[in-house]
Formats: C-alpha cells, structure tokens, sequence
C-alpha cells in the first residue's frame, strides 16, 4: 500500500474509527449512530444478534454502502470510500459470507482478479502467493482450481486475496459459518499471525467460544446501535458475552433423556447419488430415523451431506436404493408428495431452495401450503396473512410488514421464517440442513429447542449439522460421513468428540 504522507501510522494507534455512522435502507435503520474503535495488532469481535446491523456497518467499512452521516477513519484518516477498491488501496479488505471466487480460475488466477491494471506474469503471481501462503500458514496450492478446493481453502484464497493487495484491516463477516471445528481452530491462528504482523481483523461471529478463543477486543450492536465498545474479551466469560450481545442471560440447551427403541418412521436403504458435477457423491448409504429420535449427521462439507439430504427431500434421484416414509416407497415420489406425506425439510440454502427471495414473508410462508388458503381460484389473502402472522409471532420473525419482501430480512430471521413454516405443517419426520448455520446465540437456541420439542412430540429428526457441539447437544445418534458413505456411528450420550473429528477426517478408528 502506498503510505499517506500526511499519516504518520504510528503516531495513530487505532486501524479503524467509525463515528456516529448512520444508514438505513427502505422502513429500516440498520446503523443508528454506530461507534467502533480498532486497535493496530489486534482482533476485534464485532457482536450482536441477527439484524442488529454487523454486516451494514462491515459495508460501510469496506466502500460497499455509504452512509448517510458519520466518520469512517482508517489509519488516522479520514476516508470517504466510493467503491470497495476504493477502500482496498486504503487498506481494508473484506471477506464476504459469500465467497466470491471464480471456480474455474486457478487460486494465483482468483487472488490477481480485477486487481491487474498491467499485464502480470503468472510465474510470479503463484510464486508471491505461495510465499504469503507460507508466510501466514495459510495452505494452499496457488495452481489449483477454485471448484477443487474445500470451504477451508476457498476462504484462505479470499484471506490471500486481500493479503495480496497488502489489506492492514481484514474484515471476517461470519468466517467460521461454513468451516469444520477444526479449520476454524487453523483460522484462528491465521488471523493471530496476522494481528502479530501488526495488522488488525474484524471478526464477526455468533460462536462464543471463538470470540473467547481467537479474539482481542469486542464491541456489542444491539438495533443498530454500539451498546458496549471495546471490551477486553480475556476479562468477560461466555455467559457474560452471550447476555451482552441478547440483552439477557441465555440458558443452555438441555440433551433430551433417551428414547426407547420406536417406530422407524424414515428409512433409507443402500442408497447411490451423483453429485452436480455427476460424480458419485452417495455410496450406498442406509440409516434409519425413529419416533423420537434425533439423528445427527457430522462430517466435513462435501461428503455428501448435501446430496443425502436432497435425494431423501425429493430434489434429487438417486441411481438405486430406497428411501421408506412409513412404509410407503417414496424413492420416486416428488417433493411435494413427501411434503404431503409428512416429510418436512430445511434445506441449506434458505434462499432458492427453501424460499423464493422476490416474494413477500406471506407468500413464502404459504408457498408448501397454498392450496389450502384458496378460495376459488384465489388465494384468500386474509387466511394467508392470518396464517404467516402466526408463524411470524409463534417463531419470532422481526420483519416490518408481512408484506415485505423477503431480500430484507436478516440471516436469523430467514430461518425462523422457514424453520416455523416447515414445524407448522406437522410434518412426522422433519430433515434439517444446517438449520442454525448464521444464526445468533437466542437464534441457535430457540432453533435447537424447536426441534428437540418435535422430538419429545414424536417426530423423527435427520439433523445434518458441520457444528459438532450443536450434534453433541442434541443427537440422540450420530452417524459421521466420509466420502460419501456412513463411516461411524455413535449413540448420543457415548459420542466422543475427538473419535468423531478423526472419522469426519477419514481416520480409521
Ligand atoms: N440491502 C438491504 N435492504 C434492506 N434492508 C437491509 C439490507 N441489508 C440489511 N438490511 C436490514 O438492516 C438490518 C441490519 O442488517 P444486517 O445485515 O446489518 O444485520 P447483521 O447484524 O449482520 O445480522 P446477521 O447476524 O443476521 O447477519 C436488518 O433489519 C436487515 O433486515
Ligand atoms: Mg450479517
């Protein structure tokens, strides 16, 4: 980075200041005068719960919104940015929750793009990268091609990326959401060598633990507003932290007393799958779901989770094998029909597969439903609205309007959305992706206590989950898979967790 003249950086011992910043978008205020102060070196947790306005303010930071009135100060000065490149010469740099990654380009390919205003030689390029990658610990190979690579590494290109652009702030909006314990334990100590290296990161996690673990400093948001800043995280314990960031303690989740041996109500058997790039991604998987059970499935993303998930839901085939809802064949069925036959899925992507982003919370919330709130050949818009005002009130979705499109809603609020949508339809077997992936600490638990309350009621639950401690939690088995196959089972309250981390790696045991 080109170095100021007029800064002195060192006379400066804060990265980032932002006064007073304000921004609001139609009928909502995101940052209502939001203050935050960055140390050089260190790693800042920025807190709070879904909507409270994290990622606005990370926005504002990085050049990607402009705020209606305050002060963004980076490095002693004070900055207006029009365009996150604008941002990026000045030294920040965000990681989006979203990579943004070209998956045909190679990693060295990824880390140049849309920086090169001259012509640069590749050799050089993979041989910088490869020594920033080494430099921070940061492992992976500049040659290969982004689809190749797992969440992990795809995350470390994004790091590299604005590493290689010589970024002295890294913002990490909800960096571990997407990784295993494990990778977010080697991120942790990435970001450390960073802070050591007199840089400063922006950490944004719901995961308490990390804070605790990784993190310097916090600031707490609560609507909008920074309620306490700068707090130093060595001095607060988790329970304190969680109270800070929701305005009250939180209890912590009880493990449901075990069931005995019920009904099967899903049964799947010898199952085969492809994935999208028509490579086996399911191997002869067979598990089975009870009455009022908890099923946890563990592993690192891409081992099939995904697939397993879909072809027991109805939006993907599987080449052979059998799912059984009851004892009706549902191998063949469309997801409509296992919906009606009692089948009810979260999917891992809200958006797209579980909810259509351009209609209205009402609208998605009747979209399994809309044949019943017809009166004629029209919806019955006072029964749908009485319906979603339900759903809305009974699960704690925070929206303006039932009539608000569902692009604005926050993270957590998506999820209560269709995580209410999908219990209401007392449904018999419930498959959850992810369900609480991005969600805030009340988030989490109100999400985890709705499913163990469906499986005290008797539903069967498939709970696909990367976080480990939640599947400990909750499960009452948990089944680990590995290249697309079942390569471990343990029964809840026996369940090892270093046993399980080394079956999620493939380790034999
Ligand atoms: N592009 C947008 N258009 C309209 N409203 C928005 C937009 N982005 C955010 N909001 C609203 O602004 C508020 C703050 O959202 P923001 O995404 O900053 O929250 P957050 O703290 O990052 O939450 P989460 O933990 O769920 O990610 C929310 O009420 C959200 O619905
Ligand atoms: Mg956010």
């Amino acid at each position: 980075m080109d170095a100021d003249p007029l800064v002195d950086p060192l006379a400066d011992p804060l990265a980032v200041e932002l006064i007073g910043i304000h921004k609001r978008f139609p009928g909502v205020v995101a940052n209502a005068g939001t203050e935050l102060k960055v140390k050089r070196g260190s790693i800042h947790a920025v807190l709070g719960e879904n909507g409270a306005g994290k990622s606005t303010l990370m926005n504002v930071l990085a050049g990607v919104y402009r705020p209606e009135a305050g002060e963004v100060r980076v490095l002693g000065a004070r900055r207006v940015f029009a365009s996150p490149s604008a941002a990026l010469a000045a030294g920040v740099g965000m990681v989006h929750q979203e990579f943004r990654l070209v998956p045909t380009f190679t990693v060295a390919e990824n880390v140049v793009l849309g920086a090169a205003t001259r012509v640069l030689h590749m050799g050089t390029v993979e041989k910088q990268v490869a020594d920033l990658a080494q430099r921070f610990s940061l492992d992976v190979d500049p040659q290969r091609q982004v689809w190749q690579l797992s969440m992990g590494e795809r995350q470390r290109v994004e790091i590299l990326k604005a590493l290689w652009r010589a970024a002295e702030i890294l913002i990490l909006d909800e960096p571990t959401a997407v990784l295993t314990p494990q990778e977010a334990d080697e991120l942790g100590s990435i970001i450390r060598q960073m802070a050591n290296d007199g840089r400063s990161v922006i950490f944004i996690s719901h995961k308490l633990h990390e804070v605790k673990q990784y993190c310097d400093e916090a600031t707490v948001l609560r609507g909008g507003k920074t309620v306490a800043s700068s707090l130093k995280v060595e001095d607060l314990t988790s329970p304190q932290l969680a109270e800070l960031m929701v305005g009250d303690a939180t209890h912590t989740i009880r493990r449901p007393e075990p069931t005995q041996a019920c009904a099967t109500l899903l049964m799947v058997e010898n199952l085969h799958a492809l994935n999208n790039r028509k490579l086996p991604a399911l191997r002869d998987v067979s598990l089975s779901v009870h009455e009022g059970e908890i099923v946890g499935i563990a592993g690192v993303a891409g081992n099939g989770q995904r697939e397993l998930a879909d072809v027991i839901a109805g939006l993907r085939n599987a080449l052979s094998g059998s799912v059984r809802l009851f004892d009706r064949d549902i191998t063949n069925a469309s997801a409509r029909q296992r919906f009606r036959a009692g089948l009810s899925y979260i999917p891992e992507d809200r958006v797209g597969v579980g909810l259509a982003v351009q209609l209205s919370i009402t609208d998605n919330a009747i979209l399994r439903s809309y044949r019943q709130h017809r009166r004629g050949p029209l919806i019955a818009t006072d029964r749908a609205k009485a319906f979603c005002a339900e759903i809305v009130s009974a699960f704690k979705v925070r929206a303006g309007s039932l009539d608000q499109r569902i692009a604005e809603l926050s993270g957590g609020n998506l999820q209560r959305l269709l995580v209410g949508r999908e219990l209401t339809a007392e449904p018999s077997v419930i498959v959850a992706s992810q369900p609480t992936r991005g969600l805030d600490v009340q988030g989490v638990t109100a999400i985890q206590e709705l499913l163990i309350d469906a499986r005290n009621r008797g539903l069967g639950v498939l709970l696909i989950s990367e976080d480990l401690d939640e599947l400990l939690a909750i499960s009452d088995r948990i089944l680990v898979m590995h290249g697309g196959r079942i390569a471990a089972q343990y029964v809840g309250v026996d369940a090892n967790r270093s046993a399980i981390g080394l079956a999620m790696a493939g380790e034999p045991a």
